[in-house]
């Protein structure tokens, strides 16, 4: 279990304040979208297309930031909130907010620490994450860098099953408390930016260490130690387009893990999920990387609460950009938020510094956020706080 914070982490402000007095100014931009702006300048070109891109015409990377700006909160006044805890539970695992971080692959070309730095910035807070298959660190590596906070380690099925097993074997002995089955990339989607640079991380060797440090997966080379043999079986081994909901079974009989699927849009895929004895589901849209042209996360969200919502974990990515935003999903029945691409700006700029520096901005706007609506805990941040803007 994590340590409990000191302060509510909407205190942030009091030290920020206090660096003041003493003429010290915050290291990294304050607002979102300067923050964002600065790591699009500090980023090389190809880091700077994987991490910015979304696919196609980047119409959905757009509706998910529109669906979070078309509900308003309506907040409630004069109640005591000086008391309050941002702590949850999600899947039986006690988190100190109702936030993790998202799995993003390949932090390596972000910076040197790559996720490890996300690891241990998230880990100076206890804040739970989600390892990304596709990682330049080694699951192993990652979750001793992250300590005692819930970690997940999110899986990228191999079409060879020996892998697929090896790797979740792995992840429980590393103490990772769940599997979550990424859905929505069993193909890489279009992605302009990237393919304008002709740029795969994969094919350069980036994102593989999971694979290298795998016995199952060096089992099948015929010399470990090639490099270029290994990037060549990573692509075979990676697109996984024939997944059917049956293959579940055998991923329920491999683990006793937690299993949420993360990529779910539709209500009636909710409903298949809780048949197949599914634990949660991530509402996501992959940051808008996968289908052009689908349904904003959030706008996804309700259908998916009323369906399964009393059975099942649900959480919520895509578009989440301010403290506000988790708010938003909060009320709207996600049990927690992923924070994605906010955390990679910050580790653009700061390594695991900027990683934890970023994350205590946001839980310190949600906790604001949810004391100035007048809400004490996660669980009183309910639907009649939230108004549909029509406006
Ligand atoms: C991702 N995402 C992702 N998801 C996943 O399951 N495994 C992965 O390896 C990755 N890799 C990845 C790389 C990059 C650069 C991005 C931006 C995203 C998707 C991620 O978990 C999450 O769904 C999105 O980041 C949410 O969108 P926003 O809020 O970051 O725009």
């Amino acid at each position: 279990m994590s340590d409990p914070p000191e302060l509510p982490f909407g205190d942030y402000y009091r030290l920020i304040y206090a660096k003041g007095l003493a003429g010290e100014r915050p290291e990294l931009p304050v607002s979102w979208a300067g923050l964002e702006n600065a790591a699009f300048e500090a980023l090389d070109e190809l880091a700077r297309g994987y991490v910015f891109g979304s696919a196609g015409t980047e119409d959905t990377a757009r509706a998910n930031a529109d669906a979070f700006r078309r509900w308003r909160i309506v907040p409630r006044m004069l109640r005591d909130v000086t008391t309050r805890t941002l702590a949850t539970t999600v899947l039986r695992q006690d988190l100190v907010a109702p936030v993790m971080l998202a799995p993003i692959g390949v932090q390596g070309i972000v910076h040197a620490d790559g996720e490890l730095a996300a690891a241990r910035g998230a880990g100076e807070v206890g804040l739970g994450l989600i390892a990304s298959t596709v990682a330049d660190h080694s699951l192993e590596e990652i979750a001793a860098a992250h300590g005692d906070a819930p970690h997940w380690f999110q899986l990228y099925w191999p079409n060879d099953p020996e892998i697929a097993a090896s790797m979740v074997a792995r992840a429980e002995a590393a103490g990772y408390g769940a599997i979550v089955l990424t859905v929505d990339n069993a193909i890489p989607g279009w992605k302009p930016r990237d393919l304008e640079q002709a740029y795969l991380p994969g094919a350069h060797a980036k994102g593989i260490a999971n694979y290298l440090a795998d016995p199952a997966f060096r089992a099948r080379l015929r010399d470990p130690d090639d490099q270029g043999e290994a990037i060549g079986l990573f692509i075979t081994v990676f697109p996984n387009a024939a997944l059917t909901w049956d293959d579940l079974d055998w991923l329920r009989e491999v683990t006793d893990l937690p299993i949420l699927l993360k990529g779910v849009l539709h209500p009636d895929d909710a409903l298949e999920a809780r048949e197949r004895g599914v634990n949660g589901l991530i509402v996501s849209t992959h940051g808008g990387r996968q289908v052009d042209g689908a349904i904003g996360s959030l706008d996804a969200l309700p259908d998916v609460v009323d369906a399964v919502g009393d059975d099942l974990a649900i959480l919520l990515d895509s578009g989440v950009r301010s403290g506000a935003d988790a708010f938003k999903a909060l009320a709207l029945g996600a049990d927690a938020a992923l924070l994605g691409r906010p955390y990679i700006w910050g580790m653009a700029l700061a390594g695991a510094t900027g990683v934890e520096t970023v994350i205590r901005m946001f839980l310190a706007e949600l906790d604001l956020t949810m004391a100035l609506s007048g809400a004490t805990s996660p669980a009183q941040i309910e639907r009649g706080l939230l108004r549909r803007d029509l406006g």
